[in-house]
Order: structure tokens, then C-alpha cells, then sequence
């Protein structure tokens, strides 16, 4: 495995890659990996023949009262299970190697980024654009690999792709969870032990009303209801948004027949914001 900082040494590999005819697979990250991150690089193993992990915590997507200096680095163990993954090359740039200075090119769409977390993070998914495209531009990958966790984040990549014919394939994995239930996330090492042990209650929350939905209750206001209710019993938490949205436009439904939706939740726990979805096709 190479571990690669500059763009000009990750350009020979890829040449080379590209000459040799094998087929490119990609997981952009920001780092401090678990298992959620490994699924996707575990996909991109079988797949693809060369597979490149990019880890880069990129200060375009974090607002200026964001977490970008806490957010949790730990590139010597990222390494390690890059490594044990069988991947092939691990992209590292420092900042100045992604955004030299001058910088002022930037990808953005104006629906999907304006609906659940655009509302609270504006300009989150402009830096997540952006950084994107300019890895997919590096890397040139035949398949990129996303996780449902960020489901906004891989719609909004998809839709990306499609609207500027980038040539590549975009792929959706589905999220890896602790074993009672917290979606894993880099940020769940924020938690404080009592957190901890309350985060499990946003998924109870879902999974509870997806088992409404599917004994009959189609009205998405009354689901929403009920899964605030839940979530105001957790201590320290306070609600960002909790909507039950269409799978492909994220546009809110009030009635729940015959397609696909989502729903979506963001609250706070403590400092910690957590996300979380789930996606039920009728
Ligand atoms: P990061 O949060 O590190 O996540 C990298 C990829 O791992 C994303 O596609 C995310 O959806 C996926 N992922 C995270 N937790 C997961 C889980 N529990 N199960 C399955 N997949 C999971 O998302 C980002 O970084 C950044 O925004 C990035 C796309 C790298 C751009 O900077």
C-alpha cells in the first residue's frame, strides 16, 4: 500500500493504473475510519482492481462555528486498516495541496442542498461539492463509493455526477451500526458516557416508526410527531429537524403511498450533532 501526499506522485500512479487498463475504485473520507467506512473500501476491494482511499478533512464543508479543528484525526491507525482492507493507495494531501492559494472555484446545486441539513449547516454541501468533484478529478475512479449515513450527501453526489456527465459510476452502501443500533460516525468519540449510552435511542426512534408505518399509518405529520416525542425524552438532546421526505427529491410527503422515502433526523446530543435515516420503500 502507498500512502501518497501530492498530486503529482497520485497522477503516475494513476496514469499508470489507467495504461494497465484497471478498473479505479474510490472512497473519499475524512479519516478516523471505522467499520462503517471499511464496508465501503470491503465493496470497492471486490470490485474494482485498483482501489484508492482518500482521507482529507476538508475545511471547506465545516461552518466557522463548526468542529474542523476538534474533528478527530488519526492518520497512523487510518494506515493500518487501510492496509489490512487491501487497499492500494491512500491519498493524505495537506490542506495547501487541495485548496493552493487563490482558491475561488466552487461546486454547488441549488435544491437538495437547501433541504434537512442545508437548513442548519449553509454552505456544508458547497465544501462537500466541491472537495468531491476535485478528488474525482484527481483520482479519475470508475466507481465511487458512498454510505446511506450521509443519504443527503450521496443524493446530492449522485445528482452531481449526473447534471455535469462526470464519468464515473456512483455507488450507495447501506449503514453499519454499533451493535445497538447508533449509526457509526467519526464523531460519535464525542460522546460523553451518558450520551453514549442515549444515541441508541434515535434509531429506536426510526425503527419504531417504520413498524407504524408499515402497520397501516400513512399520515407522515403524525409519524414525525411521534418520533419527536421519542427523541425529547433523551436528556441533553434538542431536535434539529425530524422529516419524512421523498427518497429521490428529499422534498417533504405528507401522505406515505406507493414510493420511496426517508426519513431524516439530525439532533443534538450534548455538543454532538448526530444524523440518522432510514428508507422505506412501500
Ligand atoms: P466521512 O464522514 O469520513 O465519510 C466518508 C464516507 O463514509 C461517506 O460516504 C459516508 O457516508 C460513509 N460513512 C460514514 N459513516 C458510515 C456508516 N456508519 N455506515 C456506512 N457508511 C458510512 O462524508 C464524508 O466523510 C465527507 O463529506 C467526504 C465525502 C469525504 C467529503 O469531504
Amino acid at each position: 500500500m502507498k500512502v501518497i501526499k501530492t498530486l503529482k506522485r497520485l497522477r503516475n500512479e494513476i496514469r499508470r493504473a489507467r495504461q494497465e487498463g484497471l478498473l479505479i475504485g474510490f472512497v473519499p473520507t475524512m479519516g478516523t475510519l471505522h467499520q462503517g467506512h471499511l464496508s465501503l473500501m470491503q465493496m470497492a476491494r471486490k470490485e474494482t482492481d485498483l482501489l484508492v482511499v482518500s482521507i482529507f478533512v476538508n475545511p471547506l464543508q465545516f461552518g466557522p462555528k463548526e468542529d474542523f479543528k476538534q474533528y478527530p484525526r488519526n492518520p497512523k491507525q487510518d494506515a493500518k486498516l487501510c492496509k489490512d482492507v487491501g487497499v492500494d493507495i491512500v491519498f493524505a494531501p495537506a490542506d495547501e495541496e487541495v485548496y493552493s492559494s487563490g482558491f475561488d472555484t466552487y461546486v454547488d446545486m441549488t435544491k437538495l442542498t437547501s433541504k434537512l441539513c442545508g437548513k442548519s449547516r449553509p454552505g456544508h454541501f458547497r465544501g462537500v461539492m466541491t472537495v468531491v468533484t476535485k478528488l474525482f478529478n484527481m483520482v479519475e475512479p470508475d466507481i465511487a463509493y458512498f454510505g446511506q449515513k450521509d443519504y443527503q450527501q450521496a443524493t446530492i453526489i449522485k445528482k452531481m455526477v449526473k447534471d455535469l456527465n462526470m464519468n464515473l459510476k456512483v455507488k450507495v452502501l447501506p449503514t453499519i451500526r454499533e451493535i445497538d443500533g447508533l449509526a457509526m460516525s467519526s464523531r460519535n468519540q464525542y460522546l460523553t458516557t451518558s450520551e453514549r449510552l442515549n444515541a441508541s435511542r434515535l434509531y429506536q426512534a426510526l425503527v419504531k416508526s417504520k413498524q407504524i408505518i408499515i402497520s397501516g399509518n400513512k399520515n407522515a405529520d403524525k409519524i414525525c410527531h411521534a418520533i419527536i416525542s421519542e427523541l425529547n425524552k433523551i436528556p441533553k438532546s434538542k431536535i434539529d429537524y425530524v422529516e419524512i421526505v421523498d427518497a429521490d427529491t428529499l422534498e417533504p410527503i405528507q401522505k406515505i403511498e406507493r414510493q420511496k422515502v426517508v426519513i431524516a433526523v439530525a439532533i443534538y446530543l450534548g455538543k454532538t450533532r448526530l444524523i440518522d435515516n432510514i428508507k422505506i420503500c412501500i
